[in-house]
């Protein structure tokens, strides 16, 4: 029996992680741990929602008093912790959520772990779930390793990287079993649409604008989520404690690429003439700070865990525009109410 808090399961990566432990391990429970915020949505977890091995619980991982009391009751073996405010854009809006949740947050959770596992961590592990935007900005050429120095540009990458000199830190002074992994952009079903990829889906479907930040020659390397699912459960069962890996998607595009790309497969998909989605792009005022190059070298994790990312770009993109125009109930939810006030705030 093995009894993991997963947190953050409601959101777009931790839905794909439930989903794949809780279909694959029968004899492990999960403890799906979300607040339920603008980015957590439990339709995206419907399918399992009744397995046996499988319970949600609502709250807020920045409550103390509430973290311990769950460790008490549940005596967690291990925590995969995806639980942050996420968004760049929303971070430069509002630094000090990004602190709240993703600093004091993880703090509540190493502190608990530390406290109930009290020594004993024979067969404990605490898996930090980190992003490849710690390590700042790359020029032209050369890519992020697990040794590249931090070097977080905004306000989202710096609070990631405090929690992860935390994850770290504990580690070290008091020796809490950890992983760390570092990963490049995602993209796929269930993404909230304040993403490039979603938030493009929706804005062609409907007719509107395509906001390209500045000259739109920024360049991120794009996973497949549930490649990276795929990766995290590698990790947890085979990554070495104290250990920190990088997973990407061998897989660069310049934004403007990406972006035209996306509209050839809209079009295809809805049935518009060529060029007619590509005619939505329009160049706006570019992000603040905004970092110029991503791209991960994942060697580590392909040579010492054996893994790969399983579909092309090609074929992920297609996968995940077939969802989305599949899905607009969904769609149409997150986007109403809340979603109108944060675009406008955004993008007027
Ligand atoms: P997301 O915004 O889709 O989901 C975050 C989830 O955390 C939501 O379900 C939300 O309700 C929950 N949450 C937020 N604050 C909380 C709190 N205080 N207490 C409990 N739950 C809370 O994010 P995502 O894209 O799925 O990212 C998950 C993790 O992966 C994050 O730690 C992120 O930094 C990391 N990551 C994301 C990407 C990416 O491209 N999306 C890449 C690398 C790493
Ligand atoms: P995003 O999906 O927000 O991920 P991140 O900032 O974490 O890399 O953005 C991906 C890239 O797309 C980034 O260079 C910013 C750019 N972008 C736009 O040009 N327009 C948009 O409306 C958004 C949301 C992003």
């Amino acid at each position: 029996m093995n009894t993991i808090l997963v947190t953050g399961g409601a959101g777009f990566i931790g839905s794909h992680v439930v989903r794949l432990f809780v279909e694959k391990y029968p004899n492990y429970h999960i403890y799906n741990l979300d607040a339920l915020t603008y980015a957590g949505n439990l339709e995206n977890l419907k399918d399992i929602e009744h397995n046996t091995n499988y319970t949600f619980i609502k709250g807020d991982i920045t409550d103390e008093d509430f973290i311990n009391a769950l460790f008490e009751e549940h005596k967690f073996d291990s925590v995969i912790h995806l639980a942050a405010e996420s968004h760049v854009d929303r971070s430069i809006q509002d630094p000090l959520a990004f602190v709240k949740t993703n600093v004091i947050g993880t703090m509540n959770l190493l502190n608990a772990a530390k406290k109930y596992w009290n020594g004993n961590f024979t067969n404990k592990r605490f898996y930090h779930v980190s992003t490849d935007e710690v390590y700042g900005t790359l020029g032209q050429t050369g890519l992020f390793t697990e040794t590249t120095a931090y070097n977080p540009n905004s306000p989202y990458s710096a609070s990631k990287a405090s929690s992860d000199h935390f994850v770290r830190a504990y580690g070290e002074t008091y020796k809490l079993p950890y992983v760390i992994t570092n990963c490049s952009n995602n993209y796929g079903q269930n993404q909230f649409p304040e993403k490039l990829i979603p938030l493009f889906i929706n804005n062609i479907i409907n007719n509107k604008p395509l906001p390209v930040y500045g000259d739109g020659n920024y360049t991120r390397d794009w996973l497949y989520v549930k490649d990276h699912a795929r990766a995290i459960d590698l990790v947890y069962h085979k990554g070495i404690n104290g250990e920190t890996y990088n997973i990407g998607g061998f897989n660069e595009w310049k934004n403007i690429d990406l972006v035209r790309l996306l509209c050839q497969q809209m079009d295809v998909e809805l049935g518009r003439s060529k060029g007619t989605s590509e005619q939505l792009i329009t160049y706006v005022k570019d992000r603040p700070g905004h970092d110029l190059r991503y791209a991960i070298d994942a060697s580590k994790i392909k040579n010492e865990l054996g893994w790969k990312p399983s579909v092309t770009f090609e074929q992920g993109l297609e996968k995940t525009i077939k969802w989305y125009l599949s899905n607009e109930d969904w769609l149409n939810n997150v986007t109403s109410g809340q979603y109108q006030s944060y675009y406008k705030k955004q993008y007027n």
